[in-house]
Parts: C-alpha cells; structure tokens; sequence
C-alpha cells in the first residue's frame, strides 16, 4: 500500500492547496487515484509519483494532484427541491425588489461546478424564468479548483443517460443531439451556454476575481470534504460575495449548525444574508 509517512505527506499537500481534508479512511481511495495519474504520466508506480511530488517539480504537479484527488459526482438537478426554491422564492424576490432597475443582471455562482451539470441547472431554471423577458439578463460564473472538470463542462458535452430532465420539453429546447462521432451524447446549445463562464477558483485562493457580487451562491456537495474551522472560513468568504438579501446554498448533508456565519438560516441547506432594501 503506502507508508504512514508518505501518506501524511500526501494529506499535508492536499490539505494545503485545497483543505481537503483526507482522513485515514481514504488510504485505499487516494492509493487508487494516485496509481491512476502515475500510470498517466507513465511512471514507474505510486513511489515514483511520489518522488515527482517531493521533487522540484512537483510545484508544477499540483493541478494533476488535485484532479487526481477531488471527487466530482453530480448530475443534473441534484436535490431539485434547491432549483424549486430558486423559482419559486429567490427569482420572484429578486424581482419584486424596490430598487430593481431593468438593466439590473441576475448573478449565480455556482462554487464547485464539477463537470458542470449544476451551473448548466442553473442556466435550465433561470432560462426557463425569464423567457418571457428577453431584455432580462442573467450570468453564472460557474468555478472549481479541478482544470479537468472545469474542461469537460466548458465541452458542455454529456452521455445521453446522464440528461435526466424533470421536463421532457427541455431535451430539445437546451441540448442538442450529437451525430457521428458524438453519437450517444448531447450538448448543451450555445444559446445557454453564452451565460455561463468558466473559472479556475480554489474556493481558498487569497482573492477572488469577481468584480460583481452574486444573487445566490450555490456551494454544494464540497463542504464535507472541509473541516469545521474551514467550513467556518468559507462560509464567511462566500457571504462577502453575496449582494444585500442574497442567497447561500449548501448541500443537504452539509448544515451550518454550529458555525458562526451571522446568515439566516431560512430552511435547512439555504441561507440568507442580511435583508433586500
Ligand atoms: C462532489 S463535486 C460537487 C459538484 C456540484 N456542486 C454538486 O453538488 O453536484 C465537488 C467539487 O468540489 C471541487 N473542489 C474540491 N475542493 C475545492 C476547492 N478547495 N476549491 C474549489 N473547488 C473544490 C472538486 O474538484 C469537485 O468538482
């Protein structure tokens, strides 16, 4: 397997970069992986891979490391009831806003985007909210620390039994169907995709690059990984980001209980912060 010191190194160098927080549990899981990217990079094994980390080089080996690492399930419309709440509360508030002017943009972020399903359930539930309102215009700026994954949802490209639609409708009004030889697959149309940008955040870089602050903010399924005082940090970093009344969004198995946040804790998983003039 591995030695306990060569995994603590391996622990301490994923903690640092990302605060993921690889427990003692997970040997197996990170072994497993790190084969995987040293078989990529056609080393010898998991000791030689670990030479490459510890060696001057291995600065350079941080984006592969943490591709390696990170877990990116998703799908579209995962926990859909947050996507229900996004319709039926966040939208019409925002737009029954007293200072709500015509040009204003409707701004989401969602935080670890993965392969992109979730920016792109996003884009599905507020395309679908503002057809009737052309001149409206809405972004999502949708990040992760994964170059990878950030590749595959810039593709927007997906298995035709990954697009799982509460709306059969929606199938052909957001995807189209690939032909030879993207057979079997579908593409998000660039019609929605024009709303979605792409960027490499590490949701613990010192600065983020967002001029604009965000209407909501969907940080989901990536909290588990953190410990509490970096839950804690987070949550804090992301209210900054977040407008007067705006919303943070966490994934179900991940409350804020115990963490001083200064949010109102409006149901479970969802978050607001202060109150909307
Ligand atoms: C399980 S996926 C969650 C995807 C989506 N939010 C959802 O709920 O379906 C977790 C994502 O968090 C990303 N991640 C892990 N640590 C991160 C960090 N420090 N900064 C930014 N993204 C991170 C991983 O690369 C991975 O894509």
């Amino acid at each position: 397997m591995i030695a306990a010191a060569e995994y603590d190194f391996i622990r301490r160098l994923v903690y640092d970069r990302s605060r993921i927080n690889l427990g003692p549990d997970k040997v197996e899981l990170v072994c497993s992986r790190l084969r995987k990217r040293a078989r990529a990079l056609r080393l010898e094994g998991l000791e030689a891979y670990i030479e490459l980390l510890r060696s001057a080089a291995g600065d350079e080996e941080m984006t592969g490391l943490m591709d390696a690492i990170s877990t990116n399930v998703t799908h579209f419309f995962r926990e859909p009831d947050h996507f229900d709440f996004l319709r039926s509360t966040v939208l019409p508030e925002w737009e029954a806003a007293r200072t709500r002017k015509p040009a204003d943009v409707f701004r989401a972020w969602s935080a670890a985007c993965s392969s992109g399903e979730e920016p792109y359930t996003l884009a599905i539930t507020l395309a679908e909210h503002f057809k009737n309102q052309p001149d409206r215009d809405w972004s999502i700026a949708a990040s992760d620390i994964s170059t990878q994954m950030l590749g595959r949802a810039e593709e927007a490209i997906y298995l035709q039994e990954r697009v799982k639609l509460p709306e059969p409708a929606w199938l052909r009004r957001y995807f189209q169907r690939g032909v030879a030889p993207y057979e079997g697959t579908y593409r998000v149309k660039p019609d929605l995709r024009r709303h979605v940008s792409f960027h490499h955040v590490n949701l613990f870089q010192s600065s983020y690059e967002f001029t604009d602050k965000f209407d909501v903010i969907f940080c989901r399924n990536v909290m588990i990984y953190f410990d509490r005082k970096t839950q804690e940090l987070l949550v804090l970093r992301l209210r900054d980001q977040l407008t007067r009344g705006g919303y943070l969004i966490v994934g179900h198995a991940e409350s804020l209980i115990g963490i001083d946040h200064a949010l109102t804790n409006v149901r479970p998983s969802i978050y607001r912060c202060g109150q909307r003039s």
